[in-house]
């Protein structure tokens, strides 16, 4: 009688497991598996929940130990334009050409689903990255830890990103070889423009 219970409890379990292979493999015969898709409510719910059982004890409750100022802010900010915003965008909406096309894609991190995130928990997302999505993991050394915090603030603080600050960002973000090469002609004409200049003013 035992056995059997067992036997049927099997079954049971075995269908389950199979009607949910089914249900993924029907769905990615019916819609491919293009990263330009939007992933459903349902996916984005049960991404987070796994997210948030695959943290370590103890990673959402450490504070963080670098106190917030305006130089660590400025900092912090700088290391955002530089490696951060090709994905996430300068105002952390996600709004660039990586961060949209993702799947799946980079969140606007001014809303409430990344805010309502404790500080200890953006630490650990930022040190380990998220598996199978387009997060790398910046941690490795000690170094890359302090930085980690320092995001932590910047992150919090994307909500209240002024105009200024967004402007001088932009100073900092990485360039690709077009905009060296715009720039590069921009410098050849004003230096041409320079030398110019000194002739023209004896023809007056
Ligand atoms: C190559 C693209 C890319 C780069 C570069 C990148 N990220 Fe991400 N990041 C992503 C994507 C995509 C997600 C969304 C993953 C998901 O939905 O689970 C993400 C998610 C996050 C999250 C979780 C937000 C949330 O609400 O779930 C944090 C925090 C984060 N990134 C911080 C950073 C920081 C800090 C840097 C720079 C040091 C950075 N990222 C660089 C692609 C990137």
């Amino acid at each position: 009688m035992r056995r059997l219970v067992w036997f049927l409890a099997g079954v049971v379990a075995l269908l389950i497991v199979l009607s949910g292979a089914a249900f993924v493999y029907a769905k990615i015969w019916a819609e491919g598996f293009s990263a330009r898709e939007q992933p459903s409510a349902v996916e984005r719910w049960g991404a987070r929940e796994a997210r948030a059982l695959a943290m370590p004890a103890g990673a959402r409750e450490r504070k963080n130990p670098v106190p917030n100022s305006p130089a660590i802010l400025s900092e912090a900010r700088a290391h955002w334009a530089d490696h951060c915003a090709l994905c996430h965008a300068n105002d952390g909406s996600g709004d660039t050409e990586m961060g949209k096309h993702m799947y799946p894609p980079a969140p606007d991190m001014r809303k409430a689903d990344t805010q309502n995130l404790s500080d200890g928990e953006l630490f650990y997302i930022i040190q380990n990255g998220i598996r199978l999505t387009g997060m790398p993991a910046w941690g490795g050394s000690e170094h890359d830890a302090e930085d980690s915090w320092k995001l932590a603030h910047f992150i919090r603080h994307l909500p209240h990103l002024t105009v200024e600050e967004r402007m001088e960002m932009e100073k900092l973000n990485p360039r690709g070889p077009a905009e060296w090469k715009e720039e590069e002609e921009e410098e050849k004409f004003l230096k041409e423009e320079r030398t110019n200049e000194p002739q023209e003013h004896h023809h007056h």
